[in-house]
């Protein structure tokens, strides 16, 4: 008997009893949705995994089992033996709208108090409660969804990479700092007193190391950490899809992730993404698009009037140029009706934040351009605008005149800003593209030296490999964004396989010999012994799939995610130590003076 619960064993989901169902006994066990009572009838929804079906408890067919369902209460677990019939007054809004179950027995499994929020996708209960209460979040259906969702993608990765001779190799999560650009987490040694080990920010070095190995092609489905600024796209924790192979250049990378999100895409949603994917060098995106993560689903490009403006009598533009600056624009085609004076101030308040310094802005009709600047150019400037734009009547064109950067920051988050504004952005189109030809270093200001755009194991180009000392912000390298929408979904290089570049790449990082060798000594050494050439690239998991299934945020597609300030407000973590851990841990907590 002890395969049987209580004297009952489930035949069926909930959520799957169809028509075909009709006549069959089933035994069913969920949650009650909601219970209506009916005088000698209870309904009963009762819920799983799968789906609602309507149970029904009829005096006449069941008094004890009427009986019992008389105490049942939402969230109740209960396990229900009856026969499926047909339904008087169908329900096409559900998927087992056709049917019912006739209950014959009843058994109270779990009773439940009254649940802190709605177990229903309507549900408006602040984003705190529903952490608080994740495994009460997670009985959603739509959180339900969301997470298949994320495991049919991740089967999928797991299936067509094994598929593709790629094997699953687990990398330590107790390591040494892996470079990419956040703080790292730290965990104290009980055995190795005052030493700590790093979380990895992602598998990077193993990874290369696999390939020194000789395993050829490997991918993980890895956890990372990065201990750094949270927003909704990013978590302290997430998942990397994690793909490094060697004897690649970069086509090989790209070929084998393009066909990888093609059949995603194709499996998951059916939408058929066209191959080859578009290609923008950094240089294009930033001059086309403001950003190097460009979302292409509509234009407002980005356009360069240098060359009209350079002498003109506005004096923000034409000294800017002379300063060595650019003055670009963006034309808001056909919306100029859209804003009024009052709210280009606002848009102009959004680019401040962006260190621009104005906004200027010209409206075109039929014969007159409308701007408080207008006054300032002749006409030949103004026709050289409007042909530069291909301006229509009803265009709006909007001029940040700065450094470069502060242009493209400003114009490019403009853009994206206005488009949310205008409502004009459709989540179920997907818009793919690779950015290509990063530059290699960025030089930091505030630490005083060049740091590496992607990593420090990332291979230059080629044919700038020389300029690696000389100038050094001239180099572009073999890296690679994959972007959806707006969103860095993957990034990748080839890397450095010659120990003398890696080498020369940790002194153009401004690392001296001893600084590399105690960071990264064991990787340098192992360029040593024969390293094949190689390269990959890491997917955000949690990214890929909240695109996919329209969410706003990655915590909508994680089990158990953290809030802006890294907390869990399920479990309370972190939580402070006791002092005996500390002691153990040779750990002493200074309390800051208040
Ligand atoms: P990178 O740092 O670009 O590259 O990371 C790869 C992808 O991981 C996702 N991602 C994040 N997702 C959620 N929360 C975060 N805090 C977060 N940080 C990054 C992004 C990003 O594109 N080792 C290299 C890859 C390589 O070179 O192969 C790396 O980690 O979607
Ligand atoms: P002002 O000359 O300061 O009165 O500015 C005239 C217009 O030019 C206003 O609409 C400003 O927002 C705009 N403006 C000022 N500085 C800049 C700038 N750096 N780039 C673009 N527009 C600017």
């Amino acid at each position: 008997m002890a395969e049987l619960l209580q004297g009952m064993k489930r035949t069926h989901m909930c959520g799957e009893l169809n028509k075909g169902d009709i006549g069959k006994e089933v035994t069913l066990m969920g949650w009650i949705q909601r219970r209506r009572d009916l005088g000698g009838l209870i309904f009963v929804d009762l819920r799983d995994r799968e789906g609602l079906v309507q149970i029904v408890f009829d005096q006449t067919v069941s008094e004890e089992a009427f009986k019992k369902a008389e105490k049942l209460r939402g969230e109740f677990v209960i396990a229900v033996r009856g026969e499926v019939r047909k339904r008087e007054s169908i329900n096409e809004n559900l998927k087992t709208g056709y049917i019912e179950v006739f209950a014959e027995e009843l058994k109270i499994l779990s009773e439940a108090e009254i649940p802190p929020i709605h177990i229903h996708d309507e549900d408006d209960a602040s984003e705190r409660l529903r952490l608080k209460y994740r495994y009460l979040d997670l009985r959603k259906p739509r959180m339900q969804k969301n997470l298949l969702f994320r495991h049919k993608v991740t089967k999928l990765v797991r299936d067509f990479l094994s598929e593709k001779g790629f094997i699953e190799i687990e990398t330590p999560i107790l390591t040494k700092p892996t470079p990419e650009g956040a703080r790292d987490y730290l965990v104290p040694s009980r055995v190795n007193p005052g030493k700590f080990y790093a979380l990895p920010q992602s598998p990077q070095i193993y990874k290369q190391l696999t390939m020194v190995s000789g395993l050829d092609k490997y991918f993980q489905i890895a956890k990372c950490f990065r201990d750094e600024d949270l927003r909704a796209d990013r978590q302290p924790e997430f998942t990397q899809i994690d793909i490094e192979m060697s004897f690649v250049d970069v086509e090989d990378v790209i070929k084998v992730n393009e066909e990888l999100v093609k059949k995603i895409f194709k499996d998951t949603l059916g939408v058929e993404v066209q191959l080859p994917l578009q290609r923008l060098t950094y240089k294009e995106a930033m001059e086309r698009y403001g950003s190097d993560k460009p979302d292409v689903r509509f234009g407002f490009e980005l356009k360069c009037i240098n060359d009209i403006v350079k002498d003109c009598g506005f004096k923000v533009f034409s000294s800017t140029v002379k300063n060595g600056g650019d003055v670009r624009g963006i034309n808001i085609n056909g919306y100029a009706d859209r804003f009024s004076r009052k709210d280009i101030s606002k848009l102009e308040d959004f680019a401040k934040t962006y260190g621009a310094k104005g906004l200027a802005w010209m409206k075109i009709s039929e014969d007159v351009v409308s701007s408080p600047i207008a006054k300032f150019f002749t006409d030949e400037e103004l026709k050289a605008i409007i042909e530069r734009f291909e301006c229509k009547p009803g265009d709006l064109l909007l001029f940040v005149a700065d450094k470069a950067k502060v242009v493209f920051d400003s114009l490019g988050s403009l853009r994206v800003e206005i488009a949310k504004r205008l409502d004009i952005l459709n989540k179920d189109e997907f818009k793919l593209l690779w950015v290509t030809e990063f530059p290699l270093l960025e030089y930091d200001g505030e630490a005083g030296r060049y740091v590496a755009v992607h990593h420090p194991f990332t291979s230059p180009m080629d044919e700038d490999i020389k300029y690696l000392e000389s100038h050094p912000e001239k180099v572009r390298a073999k890296a690679y964004d994959l972007v959806l929408n707006g969103v860095e979904l993957g990034g990748g290089s080839i890397r450095i396989h010659s120990r003398d570049l890696q080498k020369k790449m940790f002194k153009a990082l401004g690392f001296s010999e001893e600084e590399a060798n105690n960071k990264f000594g064991f990787l340098l050494e192992a360029f040593k012994y024969g390293t094949p050439p190689h390269g990959g690239i890491a997917y955000g998991l949690d990214r890929l799939v909240m695109l996919m299934t329209g969410n706003e945020s990655i915590r909508e597609v994680i089990a158990f995610p953290k809030t802006q300030n890294a907390n869990s407000l399920m479990t309370e973590a972190p939580a402070f130590a006791d002092e005996k851990q500390l002691e153990e841990l040779h750990i002493k907590i200074v309390k800051k003076e208040e």
